[in-house]
């Protein structure tokens, strides 16, 4: 099995360049299956990208990759389409379960494995079940399986989601394309990468409006032969390496990006006394002393993400005083806490919410990576701790940071995969 070996207190400098959104990339594949002909580029070639279009050649769609270019062309052919997500590409990838709603709104029938729980707590689908009910889906659940049909097609609805989910909300918006008359969803999540889905869905022929947590969408619509779209960069990547910049960065830059869609993840760091520069194409963060305490609660966008909470807390370890991180979103998110105990981090946890006494010094020690963001917290920590870290399963990283290592050593960290 492989492992990351890292070894800390190395200043980084140069530029690190972002990939595109995975998250933006799953939903929008997801999509596809509503397409004719689809050229995506800025795609991150991680390995939960890779699961998805293994799901949808195995519904019958045509994917030709071209990784130098990071892109994908997807088109659907002649061959029969399995309105089928089968257990073995859905278990590893929860993003799998965002097929129902285009399969439903095209083919009129799905059968989706349920995606079971996760690391990070039990992430049930019950929302989106919810929202495809409403627009008239009879749904059922047997041997693992979610089956859904809608044989006269889906109809207009609306629906107000009683709690705020990206998922559901994306799946909701995908089965409504085809639905006829118009769907209203109210309490929606309104990420970036749902309005990149919701861009992509215009492009594509749709007409679907966003106002605060609005969202209508008027069907059904006649698509477009061929599109293109280009997927949004990744904010949480962005954010991981503005982190790992605030730690032990000299100066680091990052450009290509639109710096409008992270200004509360930047407030947050400056309040905290990371020096942050506006430059021409996107940010640098200069090196940076004095970091100081925050109190932290993660919210749906745009609040702070649940996916920048444990590479937050790494920074916490730095502040001088008592940091606190409410985690709202997942019930079980804390499970980074007992390695960066390990590597010498003071953090209590009590119910919620991680209290973290600093500043403490980190050493080196031979951690477990548990979920992909707390993987990449402990890559953080293994950064700005003494000695030498290791990093077992780092299978985890995989699923979703593209070229960690290169973009990491391209700015003189020590860093190796064995
Ligand atoms: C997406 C992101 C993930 C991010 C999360 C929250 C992708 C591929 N993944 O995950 O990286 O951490 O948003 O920003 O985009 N819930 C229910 N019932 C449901 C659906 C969700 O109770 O049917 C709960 C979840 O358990 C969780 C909360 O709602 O507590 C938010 O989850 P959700 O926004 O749906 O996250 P995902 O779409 O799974």
């Amino acid at each position: 099995m492989q492992k990351l070996l890292i070894s800390g207190k190395k200043e980084l400098s140069g530029k690190i360049s972002i990939s595109g959104s995975k998250n933006a990339t799953l939903p929008i594949l997801a999509a596809t299956i509503l397409a004719k002909k689809v050229k995506l580029s800025n795609i991150p070639f991680v390995k939960d990208i890779y699961t998805m279009i293994e799901l949808l050649k195995f519904i019958g769609l045509d994917i030709k990759i071209f990784k130098k270019k990071k892109s994908i062309e997807i088109k659907k052919t002649n061959q029969t389409i399995k309105t089928l997500a089968p257990y073995r590409l859905v278990k590893t990838m929860r993003a799998g379960v965002l097929v129902l709603g285009p399969l439903l709104a095209k083919y009129k029938k799905a059968k989706i494995s349920l995606p079971g729980g996760c690391a990070i707590g039990s992430r049930p689908v019950d929302l989106h079940l919810f929202a495809l009910k409403k627009l008239g889906a009879k749904i059922k659940i047997k041997n693992g399986y979610i089956i859904a049909e809608a044989k006269h097609g889906l109809k207009g609805a609306k629906i107000t989601f009683p709690t705020i989910s990206v998922g559901a909300t994306e799946n909701a918006i995908l089965a409504s394309f085809h639905a006829s008359g118009t769907t209203t969803l109210k309490n929606c999540a309104i990420e970036p990468e749902i309005i990149d889905l919701v861009k992509f869905l215009n492009n594509l022929g749709a007409k679907i409006k966003i106002e605060n947590r609005k969202i209508s969408i008027n069907g059904p619509e006649i698509i477009k032969r061929k599109i293109l779209h280009k997927i949004i960069f990744d904010r949480i990547e962005l954010g991981t390496y503005m982190i790992a910049a605030a730690l032990v960065g000299k100066r680091l830059k990052f450009d290509k990006i639109n710096v409008k869609i992270i200004k509360n993840e930047i407030e947050v760091l400056k309040k905290m006394g990371v020096k942050i520069k506006d430059t021409r194409f996107g940010v640098e963060v200069l090196k940076s002393k004095n970091i100081k305490k925050i109190n932290i609660i993660t919210k749906p966008y745009p609040g702070f993400p649940t996916d920048l909470q444990a590479q937050l807390m790494v920074l916490m370890t730095r502040a001088k005083g008592v940091s606190k991180i409410k985690e709202n979103i997942f019930e079980n998110r804390f499970m980074h806490v007992p390695e960066l105990k390990r590597m010498g981090a003071n953090i209590r946890i009590s119910g919620k919410v991680a209290i973290v006494t600093g500043p403490s010094k980190l050493t080196g020690a031979e951690v477990m990576a548990t979920d992909l963001r707390a993987s990449v917290s402990l890559v953080l920590a293994g950064l700005v701790a003494d000695n030498r870290t290791i990093i077992n399963r780092i299978y985890h990283l995989d699923r979703g940071y593209e070229n960690l290592e290169k973009k990491l050593k391209n700015c003189q960290a020590r860093i190796k995969r064995i």
